[in-house]
């Protein structure tokens, strides 16, 4: 695909009906014979727009008129190529363990949890974040994770978790207010409740710091694992990172993680991880899989807003 057709695309399909200022940018974008010819002047992987849009707001450039936002780039170029090769779109959303939560309670307690492909750690707390699933909620506090349940009745009760641990290329630091700085970048410009939701999953990580390893989810996981206590039940899981992964990695991963002791979540595209066998998905927006031990279980919304049960 040509990158003015990978901007369009994601104007029409992703930013579509979220962000009226992405669409509108993606749009302008993929017509702008001057901004494409930069973008080609990057690596394959460092064309795409989150990643773009994402260092203009970093830089505190305009994303919403497209004009100004093209002047910005074109004067600012070497400022955000720089930032863009140096960067990438690591977007932790604590609104996941929503998804996680079905199948991390009804696991024998107390858990371990290892996560890859972390980024700052913050879908580690899924004991400390409260949840509203319609009518249901469970746990106080903040932030409050919303989510639509169908085909299954909600969790009554949050995970026993003693230790908890990730593994991530690039791990962030919420306490560091340069990876704060661009973990809310990563955030599209209209989305004020998932800025809300972040500040405030940062504040609990930050009280409570997790174990968080620079390494690769298949040549670093075996020791990480090792390291795990005694007499919990390990869970590996990821959500919305496999895409970030060559295939072959991603079939030598899986090997790996099979041959840990424990259990294993995953919340991935159907594209980069496979299943046998899935039922139709609830509509066409973009959706996860989340599976346990490789066995397809619910279709699940990007940032965690609905869980759709089928197993
Ligand atoms: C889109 S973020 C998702 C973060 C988090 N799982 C969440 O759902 O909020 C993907 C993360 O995977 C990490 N990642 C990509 N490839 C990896 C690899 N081979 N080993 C470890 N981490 C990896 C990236 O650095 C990034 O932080």
């Amino acid at each position: 695909m040509t990158i003015a057709a990978s901007y369009a695309r994601f104007g029409a399909r992703e930013a579509h009906g979220v962000s009226p200022a992405y669409e509108r940018l993606a749009l302008a974008v993929s017509r702008d014979d001057e901004l494409l010819a930069l973008l080609e002047t990057l690596p394959p992987a460092k064309r795409q727009p989150n990643l773009l849009f994402a260092v203009v707001r970093l830089l505190g450039g305009p994303v919403e008129d497209p004009a100004a936002f093209r002047a910005y780039t074109l004067a600012n170029w070497p400022a955000i190529e720089a930032e863009i090769r140096a960067r990438t779109t690591q977007t932790n959303e604590a609104g996941r363990c929503a998804v996680l939560l079905p199948v991390l309670a009804a696991l024998p307690q107390p858990l371990a949890l290892l996560e890859v492909g972390a980024s700052a750690g913050l879908c580690l707390y899924p004991d400390r974040y409260a949840y509203r699933y319609g009518e249901h909620v469970l746990g106080a506090g903040e932030p409050v994770l919303d989510c639509v349940a169908t085909g299954m009745a909600p969790p009554t009760r949050r995970p026993d978790v003693v230790w908890r641990a990730g593994l991530d290329l690039n791990p962030l630091d919420v306490t560091d207010p340069a990876d704060a700085a661009w973990l809310d970048a990563l955030i599209w410009p209209e989305q004020e409740h998932r800025r809300a939701r972040l500040r405030a999953a940062a504040a609990v990580a930050a009280a409570d710091p997790p174990l968080l390893i620079r390494g690769d989810l298949v040549d670093d996981l075996p020791a990480l694992a090792a390291r795990a206590p005694a007499g919990a039940t390990l869970v590996v899981f990821h959500t919305s990172v496999l895409y970030q992964v060559p295939a072959p990695r991603r079939d030598a991963f899986a090997e790996v993680v099979r041959g840990l002791p424990g259990h294993w979540i995953a919340n991935e595209a159907p594209d980069v991880l496979r299943h046998d066998a899935l039922p139709e998905p609830p509509s066409g927006a973009h959706l996860n899989v989340l599976a346990l031990d490789g066995k397809p279980l619910a279709w699940t919304r990007g940032h965690g807003q609905a869980i759709n049960w089928f197993a």
